[in-house]
């Protein structure tokens, strides 16, 4: 294998898809429309917007399939459930054609797609939850990365805070939920010390999770990532089913701080960018601080498979011929 971080070439039989202009920047889903993201607008009452009450899902779709989409759907409906969030509820099969409608209309190959439920609110002069209407929207813009290909080559600079991400006894974090003051502030404190990301501790000064990715440490020659305290990330989860397939044991268990610092590769999986490699943490070489042979396997795997196609379900793009402009 090259000693180089590979992403497969797309391939070049899809077909001629839908394009209009006004949607060059992506779609939005909004109260049963779909608009170009830049007309996109959300009620200023709703409490997803005044209280984070909301929960979602975030899903890729590379080279024309979207990834786990099935595991994505089950995943939202736990969170709702979760939430309590069942004044509304939004069918599946509604779901499924949305996402692939808000892809097929923007005709992205590479593609970034959220879906959101929100608490909604309660009438004017109430504070009940009880009484609110759950609300699904849903936007897909280009494919967004955590990091570039260049920098996922480079190696991350990675910090690790000292605050306490939200507690699971508060906040739940199998719910993926917009809770991020925490990662935001410590997103802050990253970037004063010249690194490019963060990962927070729990109460016990175990490390956890990051802002929008999951962690895995190759230490004492075994990988490892945190059992607890974490959203179970969907390419987490991959990466689980990956070292099987290869062989390569992971150790879910509690990781401190020190023990990280002992890791001698790093790397850190996300929707938005897959598998992304760490070359220090806070101000610390990982291993030679060039990508690992573990993480470049992994990396290899992650993005080889998907081009084949594994978990893929191809959008259901609108070809040009029977393009007809929305009048809404
Ligand atoms: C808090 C948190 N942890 C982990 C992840 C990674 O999850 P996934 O692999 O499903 O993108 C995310 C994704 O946004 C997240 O928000």
């Amino acid at each position: 294998m090259s000693n180089k971080l590979v992403w497969p070439a797309h391939t070049t039989n899809l077909p001629d898809f839908r394009t209009d202009p006004a949607y060059a920047n992506g779609s939005a889903y909004v109260d049963g429309k779909i608009v170009p993201i830049e007309e996109a607008k959300v009620p200023l009452l709703d409490w997803g917007f005044l209280r984070s009450d909301a929960c979602q899902e975030t899903i890729s779709v590379w080279d024309g399939s979207f990834f786990r989409l099935s595991d994505h759907l089950d995943r939202f409906q736990r969170s709702i459930q979760r939430l309590r969030m069942d004044t509304a509820p939004v069918e599946r099969a509604d779901i499924l054609r949305v996402v692939h409608e808000l892809v097929a209309v923007c005709g992205f190959r590479d593609a970034y797609v959220q879906i959101i439920m929100t608490r909604g609110r309660p009438p004017i002069g109430s504070r009940d939850l009880r009484l609110c209407l759950n609300r699904f929207q849903a936007f897909c813009m280009p494919y967004m990365w955590v990091a570039s290909p260049e920098k996922q080559e480079a190696g991350m600079a990675l910090h690790i805070s000292r605050r306490v991400r939200v507690p699971p006894q508060s906040v739940d974090p199998l719910v993926k939920h917009y809770h991020w003051l925490d990662f935001e502030m410590s997103l802050f404190e990253a970037y004063e010390k010249g690194a490019d990301t963060v990962v927070l501790s729990d109460l016990h000064g175990n490390i956890t999770e990051g802002p929008g990715f999951n962690i895995f440490a190759v230490i004492d020659g075994s990988l490892r990532t945190p059992s607890s305290g974490i959203l179970d990330g969907m390419t987490r989860r991959s990466v689980m089913e990956l070292c099987n397939e290869l062989n390569v044991g992971v150790v879910e268990e509690h990781i401190s701080f020190e023990r990280l610092l002992k890791a001698t590769e790093i790397f850190l999986t996300t929707t938005a960018g897959g598998i992304i490699p760490v070359s220090s943490v806070n101000g610390t070489t990982v291993g030679s601080g060039a990508v690992g042979e573990q993480t470049r396997r992994i990396h290899h795997s992650y993005w080889h498979k998907r081009s084949s196609g594994w978990y893929g379900e191809p959008v259901a793009y609108i070809p040009k011929a029977s393009f007809v402009r929305r009048s809404h």
